[in-house]
């Protein structure tokens, strides 16, 4: 496999970081997953500025010349020369502050940032889909800049694990007794005719296939309250689902071992599953048919 690492593309074998690369020993950086579609990357613009944002965030300064255009360029190679523009991949892009002494502030402004990217094949877990995914709560106990997509994701981890290690699977984090998104996922619920999802604040990460679900919801009449679901009206709703980009709309079935309505994938979820996915293959110039 060939890999992107601070300007060269070459073999995964052969990349290697420093020991003092602050994405190790501090977990400073910030990522990216994108997919792609016979080479063609699903929203690129959204997560180029929300990895601009992240990097704002928390005061990497881009590299020279990685402007949005070069990150797509960059991705694009990866992909044809993995042998991955045709089909579903995913593209992994992360920077760090990169390699210098190890300090708790920030390290001499000239220490260049590190940059990796690889491309990888994908599936997407339509047989999960078909069936309905499972979740546990947990308590939220990640820090206050959710939002920001950086690589100190422990919470997450841990939290991912619990829920696997439980048979589930996702873990859906509670905030004061609110719902605020999985460990990898946004999450969403249906009460009536309405659909709500927590509102883009530090709490949550701005998830782009949230952004792509909200847009399909509004496109297809669907009411929708960006607004808090409490933890116990969980048993009340008619559906609940997960957004991400591995997932794409994933319905949630059963949550802490209680069916959610009535047990199975739920018609909304349906819906904007299959809007969420058209767009996508719409992006990489497909029709849906077949796919
Ligand atoms: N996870 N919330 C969290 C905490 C996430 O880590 C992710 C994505 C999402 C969904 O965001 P998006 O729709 O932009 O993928 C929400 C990625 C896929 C990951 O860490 O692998």
């Amino acid at each position: 496999m060939r890999v992107y690492l601070n300007g060269e593309f070459l073999e995964r074998s052969q990349a290697t970081i420093s020991v003092d690369d602050r994405g190790f020993l501090f977990g400073d950086g910030i990522y990216e997953v994108v997919r792609a579609v016979d080479g063609r990357l699903g929203a690129a613009e959204l997560h180029w500025q929300r990895l601009a944002r992240g990097l704002a965030g928390i005061h990497i300064n881009r590299p020279a010349g990685l402007t949005d255009g070069t990150l797509s360029e960059l991705a694009a190679r990866l992909l044809a020369e993995n042998g991955l523009d045709g089909g579903d991949a995913l593209v992994y892009l992360q920077i760090t502050r990169g390699a210098a002494v190890r300090t708790h502030h920030f390290p001499p402004a000239a220490t260049a940032a590190t940059v990796y990217a690889a491309a990888t094949p994908f599936r997407a877990p339509d047989a999960i889909r078909a069936r309905g995914a499972t979740a546990i709560t947990l308590p939220d106990i990640r820090w206050a800049r959710c939002d920001l997509k950086t690589v100190n994701l422990l919470p997450n981890v841990l939290g991912k694990q619990q829920a696997v290690a439980a048979g589930a699977d996702e873990a859906v984090f509670v905030r004061d007794g609110v719902v605020t998104e999985g460990a990898s996922t946004n999450v969403f619920a249906v009460f009536g005719d309405e659909l709500r999802t927590y509102p883009a604040t530090n709490y949550i990460l701005p998830g782009v296939t949230r952004h792509v679900t909200l847009e399909a919801a509004a496109a297809l009449g669907i009411a929708v309250r960006e607004a808090p679901v409490l933890a116990e009206e969980l048993a009340a709703a008619d559906e609940l689902f997960l957004t991400s980009t591995t997932n794409d709309v994933m319905p949630l079935v059963a949550v802490d071992g209680r069916p959610v309505g009535s047990g199975r994938p739920g018609p909304v979820a349906e819906r904007l599953f299959a809007a969420v996915r058209a767009r996508l293959y719409a992006e990489a110039g497909y029709a849906m048919v077949g796919r």
